[in-house]
């Protein structure tokens, strides 16, 4: 693993031994930071990777425990999740303290400071270098205990079912083109256990449970986010025998399913998106049973066959509408002796 670039430009400045750092990218920094930092992830893989240096972890979706003389947050480029993170870093600073937000140039750093102008004293760029800056703000106005269900927004489906979501979370306004193709061609025989894998706010898995006859959907996400807003949803909505958690890719899985339905996290030119999809693609198989069956939606474009069928005998294409294609897969390829 590497240093996102926003992370070398931070390793040049000054740092505090007493921080919270939330929402860190998957990168090296865990090397390099001073142990005594706490961290709030918003990605379970992130998060696992500074347990496994030794970091205290804080809960986002928590009431903060613990006061910070300094907060450094990473940019993200959902305005509505980066203005969470603000609020919860607010509410745990010290007074006097300093929050500092970091991220890429092209991620829209460089017109934060003046958009921070209303909610602090003082809000000015810092620092640059690295194709990244650091915007640094003290002195909130408005300081409220941060509370994660004053968050929630509805997600407008034609599908019958009440589902809100977190800022950020996948799709979160309204139901998404693929998922609608995937859902309006579910097949019939869809039953027995089933995973919803990558289930951002829970449609799926709600959806499947609520129109096939299943003994169990589990829905898994890595975004802490989303699985917080699946939670809720399974839960307002009644849906029977389900459960959500967190999990990045089949890590926590132990499980054969009879059906693994998703519509997968896609590349965007990160590779290690493209990483995740692979793999899902690639292990999927081991966490069906012997008759068990895949189902994907995927951008029309996306040659995902060829992997698909390294794992399964029958790999078909069941529906193609708006641009996306409808997968099914089955008849698991047994390892040559
Ligand atoms: C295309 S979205 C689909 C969300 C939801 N199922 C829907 O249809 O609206 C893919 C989801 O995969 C999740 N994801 C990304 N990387 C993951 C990983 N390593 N493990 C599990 N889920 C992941 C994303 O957070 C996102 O919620």
């Amino acid at each position: 693993m590497s240093l996102a670039l926003p992370s070398q430009l931070l390793l040049q400045q000054d740092l505090i031994e007493q921080t919270l750092l939330i929402n860190p990218p998957q990168d090296d920094l865990p090397h390099h930071a001073p142990k005594t930092w706490t961290v709030a992830c918003l990605s379970f893989a992130v998060s696992h990777n500074y347990q496994q240096q030794g970091f205290a972890l804080a809960d986002i979706c928590s009431p903060p425990n613990k006061t910070f003389a300094h907060v450094i947050i990473y940019m993200s480029k959902a305005k509505a999740r980066l203005g969470l993170m603000l609020d919860y870093a607010r509410d745990c600073l010290q007074e006097d303290g300093e929050i500092w937000v970091v991220g890429e140039n092209k991620g829209g750093i460089k017109s934060l400071a003046k958009q921070l102008k209303g909610d602090f004293d003082k809000a000015d760029k810092m620092t640059s270098g690295k194709h990244s800056a650091i915007v640094c703000a003290s002195g909130p106005q408005d300081k409220k205990p941060f509370d994660i269900n004053s968050y929630y927004s509805d997600q407008q489906n034609e599908l019958d079912i009440p589902l809100q979501a977190l800022p950020g979370v996948f799709s979160q306004e309204k139901l998404d083109k693929g998922t609608a193709v995937l859902l309006k061609n579910l097949p019939r025989k869809v039953k027995g256990r089933v995973l919803d894998f990558g289930c951002g706010a829970g449609i799926i898995g709600s959806y499947i449970s609520q129109h096939r006859e299943v003994e169990e959907v589990e829905l898994i996400d890595d975004d802490i986010l989303a699985v917080k807003s699946a939670q809720k949803n399974i839960e307002d909505n009644k849906v029977a025998y389900s459960e959500a958690f967190l999990s990045n890719g089949f890590e926590k899985i132990e499980d054969r399913y009879h059906w693994i339905v998703s519509n997968p996290p896609f590349h965007q030119g990160v590779k290690t998106d493209y990483n995740v999809t692979e793999n899902f693609l690639k292990q999927a198989k081991e966490h069906l049973k012997l008759s068990g069956k895949l189902l994907i939606v995927a951008n029309e474009f996306l040659n995902y066959e060829v992997i698909l069928r390294e794992s399964f005998n029958g790999v078909k294409q069941i529906a193609k509408e708006n641009g996306f294609k409808v997968l099914q897969c089955e008849g698991i390829k047994r390892k040559p002796k």
